[in-house]
């Protein structure tokens, strides 16, 4: 049986599936260093490292205000989130589709915004977002047990105590004052990623990331899919490929990339 932390919701691209894999990957982290995740989505590698001991801090970004709407509200205002989740009518068709036609307003903020991006995420089919999904039963009791475990993990060990919504690019560059840094970097993929996700990246976004990740001192690990443009990007570095077991199916996998600058073991230890 997993005995893995779920994310705060479900996300496509989500690493839970693989999240064994890339903790054994990490390790722990000595305790001056912040484990910094710039592409958080769902968060699971996030919660799972605090959950298992491998980070006593993190650092978390998405460049979609909405995701970090909902992150913030999970580390500082639950209860309130809860309440809203306690009280919303899930099954109701109308209501649901009120709630993503004011989120698809752009005039949502704050608590608001956090809420109707928890319904989306929960609401929505194949969990894109879009559009809502009747055809499941509306579990209000996990998505509160989803965000009581996210903030218990994270209460007091975020940098800041919320998430920003800045582009990932300033976030690996961040200067930070007495620690040192772990980057755990899940971008859009090349190929499936576009489409998915509210904030996407271009060719060019995908390179300026590897010139980033060539200048930088910081250990870093990277998931990719398979592409010839990352095989290129990242051509010199240690490039492995592992087979991803996929939600459609446990027969089902696929071929993704797990990219560092050398082994993460010697570059933790000189850091520590
Ligand atoms: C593959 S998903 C991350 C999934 C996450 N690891 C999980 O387990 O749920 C990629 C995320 O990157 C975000 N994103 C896209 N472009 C970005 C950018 N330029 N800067 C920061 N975040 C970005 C998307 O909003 C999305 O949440």
């Amino acid at each position: 049986m997993s005995t893995e932390i779920c994310g705060l919701v479900p996300y496509p691209g989500g690493k839970r599936r693989s999240v064994a894999d890339l903790l054994n990957r990490i390790g722990p982290l000595p305790c001056s260093m912040t484990f910094v995740e710039p592409f958080v989505g769902g968060g699971v590698v996030s919660l799972n490292m605090l959950a298992r001991g491998l980070a006593s801090r993190v650092r978390l970004n998405d460049r979609d205000p909405a995701v970090a709407a909902l992150w913030t509200a999970a580390i500082q205002q639950p209860g309130q989130l809860i309440d809203r989740v306690w009280n919303f009518p899930g099954d109701d068709r109308a209501a649901v589709e009120e709630v993503f036609k004011a989120r698809r307003s752009g005039s949502l903020r704050g608590l608001d915004l956090a809420f109707a991006e928890l319904i989306a995420r929960r609401r929505s089919y194949r969990n894109k977002a879009r559009e809502p999904w009747h055809n499941r039963p509306w579990r209000a009791d996990i998505a509160v047990d989803r965000i009581r475990t996210a903030h218990k993990l994270l209460r007091g060990r975020v940098v800041g105590d919320t998430c920003t919504a800045l582009d990932a690019l300033d976030v690996i560059q961040e200067q930070q004052r007495g620690g040192v840094r772990f980057l755990f970097l899940d971008p859009p993929y090349v190929e499936q990623g576009p489409g998915v996700y509210s904030h996407g990246m271009t060719e060019d976004g995908h390179r300026r990331l590897g010139d980033i990740l060539r200048a930088t001192d910081c250990p870093w690990l990277l998931c990719y899919d398979d592409s010839g443009l990352i095989r290129e990007v990242y051509a010199g570095f240690d490039i492995q490929c592992v087979s991803v077991p996929l939600y459609s199916g446990p027969a089902q996998r696929r071929a993704e990339l797990r990219i560092q600058a050398e082994p993460l073991a010697a570059v933790i230890g000189i850091a520590a």
